[in-house]
């Protein structure tokens, strides 16, 4: 096997992106990713099939809705082969697209599981070869944790990877741990009929993001899910028969008996057709025996780099979940993109103040910059401006005033109200948080935000006001004597 500049570890979206970027600059790149298709996680079980299902469910649900506003529709049915042909074509097309991409840039992919056997070599475990290389980037990304309290290799007990596959929708399902993936599968299953128990063991779902942001998805949730927080599982029994049963039979009937323990845990068993256990994820480090190459990671396994993606090994980068939290797409890709550059000799870096994150839920919720929470543990000299979408038309036409559209404000300077963080709540806000993202990204202060022409009726119009809240010059509310003070008075 001939050596190549950039050998590229994982092909999911921080390992596909180096690898395009260091072959768009020149360089002969080898991209080796252990599955057939390209896309790592977020295509083949994360991002695009988690947001396929959350799509149908949120478009069965505002079906549902719309009884209340004069149009009423027949229960849908669902169809969950039909449902997962749809999802598997999907990620079908978009892996053929890489693929293809791939192809035109001459990138050489080798489907085999890499591990370094030297500082410039890796071997290949199923063909056996060695692959020398000037530099590589590691983007093996993350896997589930599986909590030690679950059965193992139960049908029924599933993580995010057996969920997305989507065979059945069980009747009765147990989700644990509320954060990013627990509260997606809940308004998932929710949304397409399933009666879902959702367990956090901390005291609030989602504990990154800030309680007022968070409020109106906790309050919804609390009205279609059993939400029970700081409770754990303690034991689970499984039916003998429910093990062979589980792959004939369309709801699993009962097959989990759960006990549960903290301050909310009911006092019997409660039994469940299903689990999803959602608990975190943890690197894959462990099988690239990073010691021969002489690199570092953390206690719990993520490689360490500077803010170049170097190692501790110079020529070595890594990118992507590998590396740590936020374990997110759009963070690998641009990770990616910085490292790919550096193996060509340009001295970028990856500056990631304006990282956004979307919880794709009902209302979605949407934070970038530094949060309320953060603002406080740093001490930093915040204010804030909280638009209300009970006041704004658009929200209220879709039947959706359940939102919020927040701004965090430097006040001092000689600017003043220079933007630090942002946070959103309500349908679309993954699609809002972007002007945020810019406007951080500019240094944008409220009065740049606010001097900006915002389309009406929209959701957008949300951040313009809130900036105008900010700036004192708001008309839409009534924001009380004090021409910056930032406290919205609505109209009664
Ligand atoms: P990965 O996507 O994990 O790719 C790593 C690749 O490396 C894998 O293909 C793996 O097979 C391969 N690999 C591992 N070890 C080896 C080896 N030794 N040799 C060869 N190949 C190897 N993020 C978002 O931004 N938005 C979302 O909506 C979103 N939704 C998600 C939903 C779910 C259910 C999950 C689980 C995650 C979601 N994420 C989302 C997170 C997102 O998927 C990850 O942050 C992203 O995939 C990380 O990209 P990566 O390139 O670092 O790693
Ligand atoms: P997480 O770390 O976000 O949340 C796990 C939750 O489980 C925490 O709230 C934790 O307190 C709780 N928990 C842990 N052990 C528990 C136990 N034994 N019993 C009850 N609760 C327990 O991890 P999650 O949700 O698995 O997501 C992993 C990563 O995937 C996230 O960091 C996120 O960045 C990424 N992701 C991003 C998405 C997006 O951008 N929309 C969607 C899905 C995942």
């Amino acid at each position: 096997m001939n050596d190549v500049a950039v050998v590229v570890l994982g092909g999911g979206p921080g390992g596909y992106s180096a690898a395009f970027r260091a072959a768009d600059l020149g360089r002969s790149v080898a991209l080796i990713e252990r599955y057939p298709r390209l896309g790592g996680v977020c295509l083949n079980v994360g991002c695009i099939p988690s947001k396929a299902l959350l799509h149908l469910a949120a478009v069965s649900r505002e079906a549902r809705g719309l009884r209340a506003h004069g149009v009423a529709f027949a229960e849908p049915t669902l169809y969950p082969r039909r449902i997962a042909a749809f999802k598997d074509d999907l990620i079908a097309r978009l892996g053929d697209g890489l693929a293809s991409l791939a192809r035109r840039r001459k990138v050489q992919v080798i489907e085999d599981s890499a591990a370094f056997l030297s500082p410039h070599r890796v071997r290949l475990a199923k063909s056996g070869e060695v692959l020398g290389f000037e530099h590589a980037i590691i983007a093996t990304g993350s896997r589930n944790a599986a909590p030690s309290e679950l059965p193992r290799d139960h049908p029924r007990v599933l993580d995010s990877t057996s969920a997305l596959r989507f065979e059945t929708i069980p009747e009765r399902l147990l989700i644990i741990g509320g954060g990013v993936i627990g509260v997606e599968m809940a308004c998932l299953y929710e949304g397409l009929g399933a009666r879902v128990s959702l367990i956090e063991s901390e005291a609030r779902l989602l504990g990154e993001c800030d309680d007022d942001v968070g409020a109106p998805l906790r309050a919804r949730l609390a009205r279609s899910c059993e939400i029970l927080t700081n409770t754990r599982v303690r034991r689970v029994e499984a039916r003998v028969e429910a093990r062979v049963e589980a792959r004939v039979e369309a709801k699993g009937a009962g097959a989990l008996t759960v006990w549960f323990e903290g301050t909310a845990a009911p006092a019997s068993g409660e039994r469940f057709d299903a689990i999803i256990a959602a608990v975190g994820r943890r690197p894959n480090s462990d099988a690239l025996r990073l010691e021969r190459a002489g690199v570092a990671s953390d206690a719990r396994g993520f490689i360490t780099t500077d803010d170049g993606q170097r190692t501790n090994v110079p020529h070595v980068y890594a990118v992507g979940d590998v590396t740590g939290p936020p374990m997110l797409a759009h963070k690998a890709t641009h990770q990616g993109k910085v490292a790919a550059e550096n193996t060509a000799g340009r001295e970028v870096v990856f500056d990631g103040r304006a990282i956004p994150s979307v919880v794709y839920s009902d209302p979605e919720i949407a934070w970038v910059g530094v949060t309320e929470i953060q603002a406080r543990q740093r001490g930093l000299d915040y204010k804030k401006a909280v638009f209300p979408w009970r006041a704004n038309g658009r929200a209220l036409a879709t039947g959706r005033g359940d939102g919020l559209t927040k701004l965090l404000l430097d006040p001092r300077g000689p600017r003043g109200n220079v933007l630090l963080g942002a946070g959103i709540c309500g349908n679309g806000a993954g699609d809002l948080i972007a002007e945020a993202a810019l406007a951080m990204e500019m240094a944008a202060d409220a009065g740049d935000v606010a001097l900006t022409i915002h389309p009406h009726p929209t959701l957008s119009e949300t951040v313009g006001l809130a900036a105008e809240l900010a700036e004192g010059t708001i008309t839409d509310l009534f924001s009380g004597a004090s021409p910056r003070g930032f406290e919205p008075l609505l109209p009664p």
